[in-house]
């Protein structure tokens, strides 16, 4: 018998930690729990030695503080086996390269903050194989998602149609515009391979979505069957209504609990032209994060839940994929029909 899984994957980690500019003598630490993929972790420690970084995997106990299950769920808790201990605190601090092979990953977590403003560049890895290689980043990505930040930067409104029914105008002011392109390349940087998206974290949004047949709810990985009317004002889900899927949103806000959960949180569209909107469809639950729904190109990314720049802390956090919308920033559209405007 023989397993050759981590050997197969080995190309694409050594091309991935070159775009996150691994250089000779740096410091790669890999940090995986006992859940994480253990081909992952010896294909990241082969990458980083072939590019001669000094490298540390480092394995560290299972267990998050979130609510819910830890399954690939996006909400970003972060472990607390990390968040309790100084000392794997410092060892992620003083690496220049965190290879972040854990289920859930620590985006969420006020903790992340401080890693990386040690300058610590952190690469998030957790979706199934070929889902990394087909998706693998180029380095002419990042101009054009900067291209899209840039454009929301200078901008003043957002407004979303489909359709379907869905007419949302969204404030931009202080929205704090960002983007992810797959690669960690700048000091402080986290990404999250893969990924290709421009995202930003506006306060003030009004109107209506009206998910379609066929949009994608995140974390549940389930397809939207019946339409889904939500009545925002304000940036709050005052209503939801619709079939099956309006009934699991409704029972999700209500058992979460949580104060923050009908709030929006990150929004924006995705540029991955190499996501597959079937993937959903096509693995286990366990296999998956989602990031091919999430990253689409052309499609409409909006979420609830956690927002840093408000102070809001939250673990129930939605990430929903819509087709078929047209996205316009001040006047100028980037998305039209769910095509993708890439000039
Ligand atoms: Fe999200």
């Amino acid at each position: 018998m023989f397993d050759l899984s981590s050997v197969d994957l080995l190309d694409a980690f050594t091309r991935e930690l070159t775009l996150c500019k691994v250089k000779e003598d740096e410091h790669v630490v890999i940090l995986a729990e006992p859940g994480s993929r253990g081909d992952y972790v010896a294909a990241a420690f082969g990458a980083a030695k072939s590019l001669g970084a000094h490298v540390i995997a480092a394995t560290v106990p299972g267990g998050s503080p979130a609510p819910m299950p830890s399954t690939h769920t996006g909400a970003g808790p972060g472990l607390t086996s990390v968040l309790n201990d100084t000392t794997a605190q410092d060892l992620l601090k003083s690496a220049d390269l965190v290879v972040d092979l854990t289920q859930e990953g620590f985006i969420h977590a006020p903790v992340q903050q401080e890693i990386l403003r040690a300058g610590t560049r952190i690469i998030f890895v957790c979706d199934a194989p070929d889902v990394l290689v087909r998706n693998l980043p180029q380095e002419g990505d990042k101009a054009r998602v900067l291209q899209g930040a840039d454009l929301l930067k200078c901008s003043s409104v957002m407004r979303v149609t489909s359709d379907a029914g869905t007419d949302l105008t969204v404030q931009l002011k202080n929205a704090h515009p960002e983007f992810q392109v797959g690669f960690a390349d700048d000091p402080g940087r986290w990404d999250h391979w893969p990924s290709t998206m421009v995202l930003c974290w506006p306060e003030f949004s009004d109107g209506q979505l009206v998910l379609a047949e066929g949009d994608i709810l995140l974390p549940f990985k389930e397809y939207v069957r019946a339409p889904v009317t939500l009545q925002i004002a304000d940036g709050h889900i005052e209503k939801v209504s619709g079939g099956a899927e309006a009934q699991l949103l409704q029972t999700f806000f209500e058992d979460a609990g949580d104060q923050w959960g009908r709030s929006l949180s990150h929004m924006g569209w995705g540029l991955m032209k190499s996501a597959d909107w079937f993937a959903t469809a096509m693995y286990g639950k366990g296999d998956l994060m989602g990031m091919d729904a999430r990253a689409f190109a052309g499609n409409f990314l909006w979420s609830t839940g956690p927002h840093p720049f408000l102070g809001r802390e939250s673990y129930a956090h939605l990430d929903i994929a819509m087709r078929g919308c047209t996205v316009s920033v001040d006047g100028t559209d980037v998305v039209v029909d769910g095509r993708l405007i890439d000039s």
